[in-house]
């Protein structure tokens, strides 16, 4: 399938649109800079259930601080507004990805384990290396993939076709190119986050997860945020039913980080994504 057949009918398959009330509490997180704390609570409080909802996600496991967290306020105080806006976005993809019919065998519930698995990742790594926010690097594994979700949901037929490529030994990343046409969920989930005028952070973490090098913006972020996918790849990749026939010793290697790191992060990983699969379930 060429590529401007793939980006067709991925418009002509009902991707929904934000919800309203999201669009809403977006519209007034897009410049922290100016970001007015006491109208944004108000709008995030309009949708009792939105505030309900969030409150929720705060007080379990990976957001828990030392104490309960009681409102909107502590929360944003915190997580910071961009955290906020990572677990808005898991919401709004977890209802998206209810209505997939898994057409296709994909097993979304491993996969979902991998982005956990990034999530758990993501967070160590920040605490460990003191260079970006455990918090945030946590969300963001919550919604980097959302591309796949999108193939799930819009291009059935090709998830068989790229396994079907992998089996001649490419990486899932290459084995997507293959199969279409250079195409891979990068960009698909590039074009979502353009549908949904996300801001460019999350879009760059979205759109170049695994080319870290091709951004210089929040680059500390997709940096970090790429090894902790590679590690998270790298433990479920059999789990999640895309397999390569490859070494992976070399391309953790590559990653540049002390081997006892990765070595702990493989340790906890399972524990880890069990504790939470309860609380962020797909
Ligand atoms: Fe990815
Ligand atoms: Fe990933």
């Amino acid at each position: 399938m060429k590529k401007e057949e793939i980006f067709a009918k991925i418009n002509d398959s009902n991707i929904p649109g934000l919800p309203p009330a999201i669009k809403e509490v977006f519209a007034e997180l897009k410049n922290p800079a100016t970001l007015d704390m006491q109208s944004l609570i108000e709008k995030i409080a309009s949708f009792g259930e939105l505030e309900t909802l969030l409150l929720k996600q705060f007080n379990k496991n990976y957001f828990r601080k030392q104490f309960h967290i009681k409102s909107l306020h502590e929360a944003i105080r915190y997580f910071g507004a961009r955290t906020i806006q990572n677990i808005l976005l898991y919401l709004v993809i977890r209802s998206f990805s209810a209505k997939l019919l898994d057409k296709t065998g994909f097993l979304r519930a491993n996969y979902w384990r991998h982005c956990l698995g990034a999530s758990v990742a993501a967070h160590e790594l920040a605490t460990i290396t003191g260079d970006c926010d455990p918090y945030l690097m946590f969300s963001y594994g919550l919604i980097h993939d959302i591309g796949i979700f999108v193939i799930e949901h819009s291009l059935p037929e090709l998830i068989l076709k790229i396994r079907e490529v992998q089996k001649k030994g490419l990486t899932h990343f290459d084995a997507e190119k293959e199969a279409m046409d250079g195409v891979t969920h990068e960009d698909i989930g590039d074009w979502l986050c353009k549908k949904w005028e996300l801001p460019d952070e999350i879009r760059n973490i979205v759109a170049y997860h695994h080319r870290p090098h091709a951004t210089s913006l929040n680059s500390n972020e997709v940096f970090l945020f790429h090894k902790a996918d590679v590690i998270s790849a790298t433990y479920y990749e059999s789990l999640m039913g895309i397999y390569s026939f490859h070494d992976r010793k070399p391309v953790l290697d590559a990653l540049g980080l002390d081997p006892a790191i990765i070595t702990r992060i493989k340790e906890i990983l399972p524990d880890e994504v069990n504790k939470i699969r309860e609380i962020f379930s797909f």
